[in-house]
């Protein structure tokens, strides 16, 4: 199946039983090297806030930022299928607020979609951008704008209680109108059971094996942060020893007179 350019083909991915991959972005430069590959599909998340502009959670971060990210991000990756995060408090104060706040996120960026935390309380909110023609993105487990109600960044969805909560959750979002759903930090067995309930496609970070596709944050599979090491994670490069060795030697040769070269001089 060619790279998914539009909802419908979400729903196609997981009738074909074929896994969707999903990547966070933020910038021009990485945008431009995500469309080169075949990866599916780009997340613009409110992890910007910790990743790139180093807060402490994704609390900060504003719809003026969101939009400032998703707008460089579609530049850089044009043909690409984009969702921009909601950030804390973008939704949550009415529908009409949320509406107004989705409307600019759509018409100033380019996104193909937009993704919010939470279950059963947000329902009319997804109801209301579904009929807004604003394709929405659901997430349940570790849903990292409530740290200070869950106390920490940990799994969710071990006891039973809260493990019927999630999948009834699971299912109200999607009879919403929720096209896809995110499951960040849920034990397997539960995230393979919401998978295998759900008509839509799941996508999955710290999730297991059997979502129906994977995200991770660009910076922390490149890794950019050498303490940043979670069970759920695979690095793919050493970004942070490579990009430090060239810097650290870039110094060097600026001080020993290596650099420039004759061939980096004008005549
Ligand atoms: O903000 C984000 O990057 C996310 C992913 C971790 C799913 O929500």
């Amino acid at each position: 199946m060619p790279r998914i350019t539009n909802i419908n083909d979400f729903k196609k991915a997981k009738a074909e039983k074929r896994p969707i991959s999903m990547i966070t972005c933020y910038d021009y430069q990485f945008a431009r090297i995500i469309a080169e590959t075949e990866i599916d599909c780009i997340l613009v998340g409110d992890s910007v806030g910790m990743a790139f502009a180093g807060y402490s959670s994704t609390l900060p971060v504003t719809v003026e930022q969101i939009i400032y990210h998703t707008e460089i991000v579609r530049r850089g990756a044009p043909n690409m299928f984009i969702i921009a995060d909601l950030p804390f408090m973008s939704y949550h104060v009415s529908v009409e607020d949320t509406l107004r706040n989705c409307g600019r996120i759509m018409k100033e960026t380019g996104a193909n979609a937009v993704k919010l935390e939470g279950g059963r309380d947000f329902v009319p909110v997804v109801e209301a951008l579904v009929k807004a023609s604003i394709p929405v993105v659901g997430h349940l487990g570790l849903t990292p704008q409530s740290i200070h109600k869950l106390g920490g960044y940990t799994v969710q969805g071990r006891e039973d209680e809260k493990r019927k909560i999630m999948i009834e959750d699971a299912k109200m979002l999607e009879e919403a109108g929720a096209f896809l759903l995110v499951l960040e930090m849920v034990p397997e067995q539960l995230a393979a059971d919401i998978s295998a309930m759900l008509k839509i496609p799941t996508i999955g970070i710290g999730a297991g094996r059997h979502c129906d596709g994977q995200v991770l944050v660009i910076t922390d599979l490149l890794g950019m942060d050498d303490s940043f090491n979670p069970k759920f994670l695979k690095k793919y490069a050493n970004m942070h020893g490579m990009v430090r060795s060239a810097l650290q030697q870039y110094h060097e040769e600026v001080v020993a007179r290596v650099f420039p070269e004759e061939k980096n001089v004008f005549k």
